[in-house]
């Protein structure tokens, strides 16, 4: 079966898709023609859908990409540039959270959302590790605390920032410098072969942190587990990735404590115009 069926009575020929897909897969002979996939197209095609979503008439069918389960887009729902950037600057890394699970099906939403953040040759490799047992979390905190005394008592010490020993002294005084006493903890992860896992995984958190703001729920980038995470053999045991995920980062996730009543001022931004 074709992998795109062009529909002629709906066609109305205006080239939208032709000129719209990113690997020149769909063709006209002329401007009166309906349209075609190039021969073996199916072959180099992305499923990105593009196709689909650029077609003003509802004339292309495309069998992986079913119209069914690509919602026309709400124009009451399109953000204003205000909006935007208000929302973009509102969301902050949250350290303080409020004692209250959050529960699996919330958890499932924000991955949900996270799967329409763009992938390297849309191959929708990243997966979702997820850890909600507060004794887990806190194994795993220790464990990262002893990788980084470890790390203190060596001469990578000397390379180390400030913060480093900091953190160590002030979670053995009782504060959780490493998951901060969160409910959640997940960890995007993509296989070691896949040359963008780590920009896809790093997107795809992203995602999955404006959409926790977005739902009342806060969320933190954790680089101290990701890092010792490399190193520690017993920290990976605990936080069991799948085998040949070698890009990972990990992210906590909760209710906040606390509301934000201003927007903080970051650096201008540094561009070189050329
Ligand atoms: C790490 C990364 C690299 C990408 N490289 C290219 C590229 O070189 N050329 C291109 O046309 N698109 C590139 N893309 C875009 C993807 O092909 C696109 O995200 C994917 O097909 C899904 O489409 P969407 O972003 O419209 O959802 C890249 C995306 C990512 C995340
Ligand atoms: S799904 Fe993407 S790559 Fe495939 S034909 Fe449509 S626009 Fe082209």
């Amino acid at each position: 079966m074709a992998l795109i069926k062009f529909d002629e009575t709906r066609c109305k020929k205006d080239g939208f898709c032709v000129q719209e897909c990113p690997a020149a897969l769909i063709k006209q002979t002329d401007e009166n023609s309906v349209p075609v996939m190039v021969a073996q197209g199916d072959q180099s095609c992305l499923r990105c859908g593009h196709c689909v979503a650029v077609c003003p008439h509802d004339a292309l069918h495309h069998e992986n990409i079913p119209m069914e389960s690509s919602p026309k887009i709400i124009k009451g729902l399109v953000l204003n540039e205000a909006q935007a950037a208000q929302y973009l600057r509102t969301r902050r890394s949250i350290r303080r959270f409020k004692n209250k699970p959050v529960d699996r099906k919330t958890v499932q939403s924000l991955i949900d959302a996270a799967r329409y953040a763009p992938t390297g040759g849309n191959s929708q490799l990243v997966t979702w590790t997820v850890h909600t047992d507060a004794a887990q979390l806190k194994n795993m905190a220790d464990l990262t605390i002893a990788y980084m005394k470890a790390v203190l008592a060596s001469d990578a010490a000397k390379n180390m920032p400030p913060y480093f020993s900091r953190f160590v002294d002030a979670y053995e005084a009782g504060i959780n410098t490493i998951t901060h006493n969160a409910p959640c903890l997940v960890v995007a992860s993509a296989p070691g072969d896949y040359a963008n896992g780590m920009v896809d995984l790093s997107i795809a958190l992203s995602y999955f942190e404006l959409m926790a703001a977005a739902s009342g729920l806060g969320t933190c980038w954790l680089g101290l587990i990701a890092r010792a995470l490399k190193f520690s053999e017993p920290l990976k045991d605990a936080v069991g990735l799948p085998e040949s995920h070698t890009h990972f980062y990990s992210m906590v996730l909760g209710y906040p404590k606390f509301k934000y009543h201003r927007l903080p001022e970051r650096k201008p931004a540094t561009i070189f115009w050329k």
